[in-house]
């Protein structure tokens, strides 16, 4: 078809607003796929994604439609993730579109998400349709819903299409409104060929997959393409279309959105946002927007079972080919031994790592707490950035530490504007603003510690206001505050994969908490455990664990044998997550305990 009936667009939403399911009807209603073959959700087709029931990686779908006046057009969706810890890839999609469905739960209205989202989309210059989902359910307020486009959003919501997603209402209106709304491609095949990477990923056999939009000139099988932030070049050996399985094509046009393979080694080689051109050909400039990955979020990753380490560098290296933004250098801990320090994007990213190495590559892993990047000034005025607590130099080394802060919103029912303000408040938060959506809901604006966010922030939020709060953040810089380093002793011994840095203020209170958490965590020996905090030489708090009197199984005795069988297999799985400390056997919660203070 001709650029004029192309249309480019992402849905944008909050979780569980109805993204996943108003992509499927599309396709359904569009007869893209087959109403036999849709298993529910499509678009994300990762298991892992499938069993958390959140999107994490992009993906497109092109659909022809036969609109109302009688012409075909080419839609072509480009799924976004929706978590916070990939901003820059959704940020990435929208550049690839002219236009964006904003979904918005009609019984729920705007969200943290929902805004982040919006505001990505207006500073990529999209038409924004909003739809009002779920309007099956009795508790849909779909005015109310406008309103609050209106006036968080100052959106127009005028043209607003109703629709349940579900129950496959609306779905043409948004088809028809796809095709009058959003503006066609600009028609810039004579140009030459740039196009931007929305998403990569590797495959075993092919080597990577890339997912561009063709934004100016043309590409055609065979071609060597050149990604201009990587410098690398290959040869294209495939060229498609997602339909939404991939269909070879011998050339894509301005406007078009494809995919190609060409023998990719790694996805750092073609990272989501790098620009294609042809190789050799006249120069052009990157398209705007390319950043390198910068990992926000570190932690320490060890085999329980020290031979497994090699295998562990094997895993990350094979994730590494996936996923561009996983950074691993080798740790060496006197307490842990070998193994890894390994760098995230956030949180999410950090858990779906972990996650796969423990279940495809089988690893048996011990997790220290998650630590932000530190940058630590020295008095002859050098700066390092640290990213594990155990190596803040000492305090008469370092002149002054700071540390990344976010803005954070949170937008929740008025009842809970309280307990939010206290947890803002004890996580060292600053007021910024409390801005009224509704008579009965608001958002809480703050900016505190990245660090301070990435412990249990998220959970204290969900159970302080019963769920029904949100939240979303973004980084904003660094600030000096006064911080110390809290080490743990076990048994004598200094524990470094627990240290810990907290601020000044709250070093006494966090040292109490933590030993006594400890306690709780960490089994009873033959022998009496002593555990102490410390902040230089200086002891803040203590507390020991009193040696065992009986054998576990005394309990049984006279009881049943079966009983006993289980009580040695919950002793034998729970080994597995332990890792000795000295004579302390540690399990893999205490490693975590810094996160269950609360
Ligand atoms: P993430 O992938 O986590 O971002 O969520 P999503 O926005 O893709 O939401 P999803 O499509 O998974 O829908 C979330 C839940 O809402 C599911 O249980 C859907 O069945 C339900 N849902 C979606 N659309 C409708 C609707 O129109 N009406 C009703 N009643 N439920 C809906």
């Amino acid at each position: 078809v001709p650029v004029s009936r192309i249309r480019n667009f992402s849905i944008i939403a909050h979780i569980d607003h109805g993204k996943s399911t108003l992509a499927d009807r599309l396709l359904q209603f569009t007869g893209t796929v087959e109403d036999r073959l849709m298993k529910g959700q499509f678009l994300d087709n990762m298991d892992l994604e499938r069993e958390r029931g959140i999107t994490i990686k992009l993906q497109a779908a092109r659909m022809k439609y036969v609109a109302a006046d009688g012409e075909t057009y080419v839609l072509n969706l480009i799924d976004t993730p929706g978590h916070v810890d990939f901003s820059y890839e959704v940020s990435r999609s929208l550049a690839a579109c002219e236009g964006a469905l904003l979904v918005v739960d009609a019984a729920q209205g705007v969200e943290a998400q929902t805004l982040a989202n919006v505001y990505l989309a207006l500073e990529n210059n999209l038409e924004i349709i909003p739809v009002l989902n779920k309007i099956d359910l009795p508790g849909a307020d779909a005015e109310a819903c406008k309103k609050e486009i209106e006036d968080v959003v100052g959106l127009d919501t005028s043209g607003a299409i109703l629709c349940s997603a579900k129950e496959g209402i609306g779905i043409e209106d948004i088809l028809e409104a796809i095709v009058a709304r959003v503006p066609a491609p600009r028609d810039t095949t004579k140009e030459p060929f740039r196009a931007l990477i929305f998403d990569s990923y590797y495959d075993a056999y092919r080597g990577v997959i890339v997912y561009f939009r063709v934004m100016d000139g043309e590409v055609r099988v065979g071609d060597t393409v050149r990604f201009m932030n990587s410098g690398k070049e290959y040869e294209i050996d495939d060229l498609g279309v997602m339909a939404p399985n991939q269909l070879p094509v011998k050339a894509l046009y301005a406007g078009e959105v494809g995919f190609l393979s060409g023998s990719i080694r790694a996805v750092a080689d073609a990272r989501v946002g790098d620009t294609i051109t042809i190789a050799g050909k006249r120069a052009v400039t990157p398209l705007p927007g390319y950043e390198q990955a910068v990992p926000m979020v570190f932690c320490g990753l060890f085999p329980v079972d020290a031979d497994q380490f090699p295998d562990l560098r094997d895993a990350l290296e094979k994730l590494q080919l996936n996923d561009a933004a996983l950074k691993f250098e080798p740790e060496t801990s006197s307490a842990m031994g070998f193994g890894f320090r390994c760098g995230f994007l956030g949180l999410l990213h950090m858990e779906i790592v972990q996650e796969r190495l423990e279940r495809e590559y089988n690893l048996n892993l011990i997790i220290t707490a998650p630590s932000v990047v530190y940058k630590v000034h020295s008095a002859d005025g050098s700066v390092v950035m640290v990213d594990n607590p155990a190596q803040l130099p000492a305090a008469e080394k370092r002149a002054f530490i700071e540390e990344p802060y976010v803005r954070i919103s949170m937008i929740t029912p008025k009842d809970f504007v309280g307990p939010l303000m206290e947890l803002a408040q004890n996580r060292r938060g600053e007021f910024t603003e409390m801005k009224y959506i509704t008579e009965a809901r608001c958002e809480l604006v703050y900016e505190l510690p990245l660090g301070e966010v990435v412990t249990d922030f998220f959970d204290q939020l969900k159970s302080r206001t019963k769920g029904y709060a949100s939240m979303e953040y973004h980084l904003i810089g660094y600030r000096r505050n006064e911080l110390v380093r809290l080490d743990l002793n076990i048994n004598g011994e200094p524990c470094d994969p627990l240290a810990t840095i907290v601020h000044r203020d709250k070093a006494y209170q966090v040292g109490r908490a933590l030993t006594e958490k400890l306690k709780e965590l960490i089994p009873r020996q033959m022998f009496k455990i002593p555990i102490q905090a410390t902040i230089g030489a200086k002891v803040i708090a203590s507390e020991s664990i009193a040696a065992m009197r009986k054998d576990v199984l005394a309990k049984c005795y006279g009881g049943d044998i079966s009983r006993k069988k289980k009580l040695l297999k919950k002793q034998a799985e729970g080994k597995k997550r332990m890792k000795s400390l000295g004579k302390v056997d540690v399990p893999q919660e205490a490693f975590m305990a810094v996160l269950q203070l609360e």
